[in-house]
């Protein structure tokens, strides 16, 4: 039942393919993407998107992240969010900040293990239509199965029935959007690096971020897709949460509305476990929390300055500026491993093959993939970091996170005590994709407004419990379903950090 590898997905929009991108490639599937581009809806794409997006300022949210070992496991009860209101999410913050804005707070599903992705839950329209979406960082518009599509595939839940919503707008084309043939609606039309295609018309009304949210539903412009291609077509999840820069953002279009702050955070689950935890909205940072500047004008994405990799305490012999080629060092939520320039990747492969004395090197569990495999390890997670070699990445003054190697390997699924390098070449694309697996059991913090990014090692299936009681919220948290038998690595590993932060941290994570 289970895959014979990991799924791989790459959900980084390709830039430059906008309108009529070509057919999605069904091979390709190998690790990715020499084409790291990306389309931008940086352009207008609505003048009159503003009409659709009226509402007065309100809280933030957080939102839980789950996950689901095999596709028919989620139970209905980890599914549906729990609650918990506005009141409750200020005083998380009510030490430090007099007025803020609360957040929505929502689980992530599913894992990198199997499905090669993690999901959140939306709701849209009224009355709501629930989704299970693919958090992506790498890419902006948000979008589901329409009623009226002509290529989708089966998905988790129903289609988006636009007729069955009292609040659905269809947004009418105008001359600062890409209309649809008839010049009526506009469109949107997107394709990823993994070569998987979606496309449809653009519509706004109402999302629902799930009952434990402490934001209220907010009006939004969302893709409802006619035609998907490629691992959107195959794929169990619905559709895509895009998180990354640009007006269609959800995260843009909250700000816009004055209903969040700048900012949001991802908090991916285990090899493990899996799940995790969403934050819209600003969190106030640990003090331990480790900051690197995230450029806007750098590249579309969200960037780290990524300067060096050590590896057992040892930097690797790599000039800094290799981090830094083409869109320069990439975090991608919706890309399921890491990659690296050629030399980089090559340089990072020895280093960790120097060190894994007692292992024996064996092949992959799919042929089709030329994976780097090791066997004689635990089965048990949390004692990886006796067997491989700790990782850590440095940024620009210095500053470092640890990688435990539940953030570098996958599980071999044929082999027991087995484990994979989840670190590939990135083609001849000299861009550094950092995707999900780097950020397991991490507490990711996205300022936007502070153009940084914060990493913070942690449990992120407690991180969910931790918020809760912060918030004094009585609301009994959407657990993983755990069908497997080992604990995942929890370090509470992290380097030190020039923190020049606030002293507050989230009451109950330490
Ligand atoms: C939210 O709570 C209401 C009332 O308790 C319930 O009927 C509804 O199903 C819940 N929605 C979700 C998405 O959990
Ligand atoms: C939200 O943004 C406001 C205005 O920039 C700021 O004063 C406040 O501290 C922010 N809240 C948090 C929790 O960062
Ligand atoms: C867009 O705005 C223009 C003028 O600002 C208005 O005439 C037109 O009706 C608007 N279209 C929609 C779809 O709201
Ligand atoms: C759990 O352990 C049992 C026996 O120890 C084994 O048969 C089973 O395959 C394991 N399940 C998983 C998901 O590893
Ligand atoms: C896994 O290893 C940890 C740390 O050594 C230990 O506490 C735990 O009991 C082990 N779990 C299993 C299932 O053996
Ligand atoms: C992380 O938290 C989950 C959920 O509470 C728990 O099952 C797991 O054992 C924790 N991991 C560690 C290593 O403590």
């Amino acid at each position: 039942m289970a895959w014979a590898r990991p799924h791989l997905h790459s959900l980084l929009l390709l830039f430059l393919v906008f309108f009529y991108s070509c057919a999605a490639n069904p091979t390709a599937r190998a690790p990715l993407s020499s084409t790291v581009l990306y389309d931008s809806d940086h352009r207008p794409y609505s003048a009159n998107a503003s009409t659709v997006l009226v509402g007065p300022a309100g809280p933030a949210m957080i939102l839980p992240l789950f996950h689901h070992i095999t596709k028919k496991s989620q139970s209905a009860s980890s599914s549906s969010g729990t609650l918990s209101n506005a009141k409750h999410r200020k005083n998380l913050r009510k030490s430090s900040i007099p007025h803020s804005l609360p957040h929505a707070r929502m689980g992530l599903y599913d894992d990198l293990l199997l499905d090669g992705y993690y999901t959140t839950q939306l709701w849209i329209g009224t009355p709501p239509q629930k989704f299970s979406l693919i958090v992506d960082t790498g890419s902006t518009v948000t979008y589901v199965p329409c009623s009226t599509c002509e290529q989708c595939g089966n998905h988790e839940d129903p289609k988006f029935a636009p007729e069955l919503s009292l609040t659905y707008e269809p947004m009418k084309c105008t001359m600062e959007c890409n209309c649809d043939v008839e010049n009526v609606f506009c469109t949107y039309e997107r394709q990823y690096a993994e070569m998987s295609t979606s496309s449809g018309v653009l519509g706004g009304d109402l999302f629902s971020f799930g009952n434990d949210s402490g934001l209220d539903p907010q009006r939004a412009v969302f893709g409802c897709e006619n035609v998907e291609t490629g691992d959107l077509y195959t794929q169990h999840a619905d559709g895509i949460m895009g998180l990354g820069r640009g007006d269609l953002s959800v995260v843009d279009q909250l700000v816009d509305k004055g209903v969040i702050n700048d900012s949001f955070a991802l908090c991916y689950g285990g090899m493990e476990v899996g799940g995790g935890a969403m934050v819209l909205g600003s969190v106030s940072p640990p003090p331990d929390m480790v900051f690197t500047g995230s450029d806007p004008l750098r590249s579309p994405y969200y960037n780290v300055d990524l300067k060096e990799i050590h590896v057992a305490g040892k930097k690797l012999q790599l000039d800094p500026k290799i981090f830094n080629g083409k869109y320069g060092t990439v975090l991608d939520s919706g890309t399921t491993y890491a990659y690296l320039p050629e030399q980089a990747f090559s340089v990072f492969k020895d280093a960790i093959m120097k060190e894994l004395h007692s292992l024996k090197r064996i092949h992959g569990p799919d042929p089709n993939y030329n994976d780097i495999c090791f066997a004689g390890a635990s089965s048990n997670v949390s004692e990886l970091s006796r067997t491989f070699p700790k990782v850590e990445l440095a940024f620009e003054k210095g500053q470092k996170i640890l990688l435990s190697p539940e953030n570098y390997l996958f599980r071999h699924s044929k082999v027991n005590g087995a484990y994979c390098l989840g670190v590939f070449q990135n083609g001849k694309d000299p861009t550094t994709l950092l995707g999900g697996i780097i950020a397991r059991n991490t507490l990711v913090v996205y300022d936007r407004e502070n153009a940084k990014v914060g990493f913070w090692k942690t449990n992120c299936s407690e991180l969910w419990e931790r918020l809760q009681l912060a918030t004094s919220s009585p609301a009994p948290s959407p657990q993983p379903s755990h069908q497997n038998n080992h604990t995942e690595e929890a370090s509470s590993v992290l380097a030190p950090s020039p923190s020049d932060l606030p002293h507050y941290a989230l009451r109950g994570i330490t």
